[in-house]
Parts: structure tokens; C-alpha cells; sequence
């Protein structure tokens, strides 16, 4: 694993550097749909950080957020994003990441997320525990939703009103310290991992969003299912990762609106 996990942090702190130059710039802005935006930034990030990984592991498969699947089919899959967080970016707003997954034979088993404005780099190895930069990491201890900071993200494309999250943004608003929108779901969820957020649920994210970020909540000790509180599935994308002691309120006070939209 430590040509693996070598491998991803030479590509993300590449992709890293190549973002923050151009941060500010004036960007290419493309539309996938009304307001889903990808920058020139974006897809200079993932050629990058391709170029990398296949001249390392030129044998695995990998699916991109910019890209998609490659035509290889391996037992081993790396998950990319090339910037998670891309409206923020693209605004200015510092608040975006790299992420960069490995799944092998289903089972994630390496994470790494960059923060690049902070210089943080979040990581993981299936039964090897979380780190940020070079040290330990580990989630919350907040023991109820009462006490607890969250976060959630929002679709970007909102023309379904009944199939976004305002119900339940209200909701747990209303049963916490608050709930913070950031735009970035691999940073909020590397941010549960390191215990600034106790929780974090998104509907339908993509694998690249939460592949990395996933398993380093795990490996900080925090738990990770789907919205109603069972296996967590990246194909699916669903996902509460707490920090394990306010899971089930969560999931509790989830429960009647996720009903309502038939999740
Ligand atoms: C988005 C961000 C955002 C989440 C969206 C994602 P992108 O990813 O993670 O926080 O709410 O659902 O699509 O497009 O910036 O890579
Ligand atoms: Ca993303
Ligand atoms: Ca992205």
C-alpha cells in the first residue's frame, strides 16, 4: 500500500498546487446542466492527477468525476474528484478539495482528501486509522444531536423542489447547534473525521464525492450508512458519517421526511 498511498498524495498535492495558482483567475466555465458548473481548472486537475496514477498503476481502472470510467476493467478502482467544491472555486470561496479514492474488490481500502488552502491533507488506510498531514485523527465525542454541529449539501441542480433537502435542513436546524452548507461534501465529511462537525448527510452524492472521505470518517472512528441508517453504498451515494454517537438520532430525525420523497 505505500506505493498507493504514496502515489495519491504526489497527485493530489500536484493538483493541489495547479488549483491554488489559479484561484482567482478568470476561468472557462462550462455548464453539465443549468447550474452545474465545471471550471478548465477542473479538467486541468484531472488530467493531472491521471497522468500520475496510470504511469504508476498503469493496470487499474479509475472513474472520474470529468472523465468518467476508463475502458480497463480491474478488481482495483481509483475514484476521482478533481475538485470537490467546484462552485466555490470557481467564486472564489475557499472552501473546495481534492479527493482521491481506492477501491479494491468493492471495499475501499485507501482515502485521501487535500485541502489545499489550508494545507490539510486528510488520509486513510482500510484498518490503519485517519490522519491529517502527520497526525492522528479522530471524531467528536458530542453524544447528542442536541449538542452537535452538522453539515449537508445541496443537488446542483434544484428544478425538483420535493427532492431537495430543504425539509430536512430545516429539520435538523432545529434540533442542533446548526447546519452548515459549505458546497465541499469530501471536506464536510473529512471535517466530521477530525471533530470540527459531529454530522453530515447528502442525498445521491456521485463515488467521487464520498469514495475518499468515507472511509477516513471510518478510520477516525465515526460511522457511516445510508439515510435510513443501513449499509452504505458508493454506487448509491446516500450517506450520514457522524462521529458514531449521534448516528441514530439522525437517522430518527431524517426518517419522516426521507419517507415523504421515497428514499
Ligand atoms: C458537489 C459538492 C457539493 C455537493 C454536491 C456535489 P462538485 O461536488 O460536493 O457539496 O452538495 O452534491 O455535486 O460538483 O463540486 O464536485
Ligand atoms: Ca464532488
Ligand atoms: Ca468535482
Amino acid at each position: 500500500m505505500k506505493k498507493e498511498r504514496k502515489t495519491a498524495f504526489r497527485a493530489a498535492l500536484e493538483a493541489g498546487k495547479l488549483i491554488l495558482e489559479r484561484v482567482g483567475d478568470k476561468h472557462k466555465i462550462d455548464y453539465k446542466s443549468p447550474f452545474n458548473l465545471v471550471t478548465d481548472v477542473d479538467k486541468a486537475s484531472e488530467a493531472l492527477i491521471l497522468e500520475i496514477i496510470r504511469s504508476e498503476f498503469p493496470e487499474d481502472e479509475i472513474l472520474a468525476e470529468e472523465s468518467g470510467a476508463s475502458k480497463q476493467k480491474s478488481s482495483r478502482l481509483w475514484v476521482i474528484d478533481p475538485i470537490d467544491g467546484t462552485t466555490n472555486f470557481a467564486h472564489g470561496y475557499p472552501f473546495f478539495c481534492v479527493s482521491i479514492g481506492l477501491v479494491e474488490d468493492n471495499e475501499r481500502i485507501l482515502g485521501v482528501v487535500l485541502n489545499p488552502v489550508a494545507d490539510e491533507l486528510f488520509w486513510a488506510e482500510k484498518g490503519g486509522g485517519a490522519f491529517c498531514n502527520d497526525e492522528e485523527i479522530r471524531v467528536s465525542s458530542v453524544p447528542h444531536l442536541n449538542e452537535s454541529l452538522l453539515a449537508t449539501g445541496f443537488p446542483p441542480n434544484t428544478a425538483h423542489a420535493e427532492r431537495t433537502n430543504m425539509e430536512q435542513f430545516q429539520t435538523l436546524t432545529s434540533l442542533s447547534h446548526g447546519v452548515r452548507r459549505d458546497g465541499a461534501a469530501a471536506l464536510d465529511i473529512c471535517f466530521v473525521a477530525c471533530g470540527r462537525l459531529d454530522g453530515f448527510w447528502e442525498r445521491k452524492l456521485s463515488p467521487w464525492d464520498v469514495a475518499a472521505a468515507s472511509l477516513i470518517v471510518e478510520e477516525a472512528g465515526g460511522k457511516v450508512t445510508d439515510l435510513s441508517g443501513k449499509k452504505f453504498d458508493l454506487r448509491e451515494g446516500h450517506i450520514i458519517a457522524s462521529n458514531a454517537l449521534i448516528h441514530e438520532e439522525v437517522v430518527g430525525a431524517l426518517a419522516e421526511q426521507l419517507h415523504e420523497v421515497g428514499s
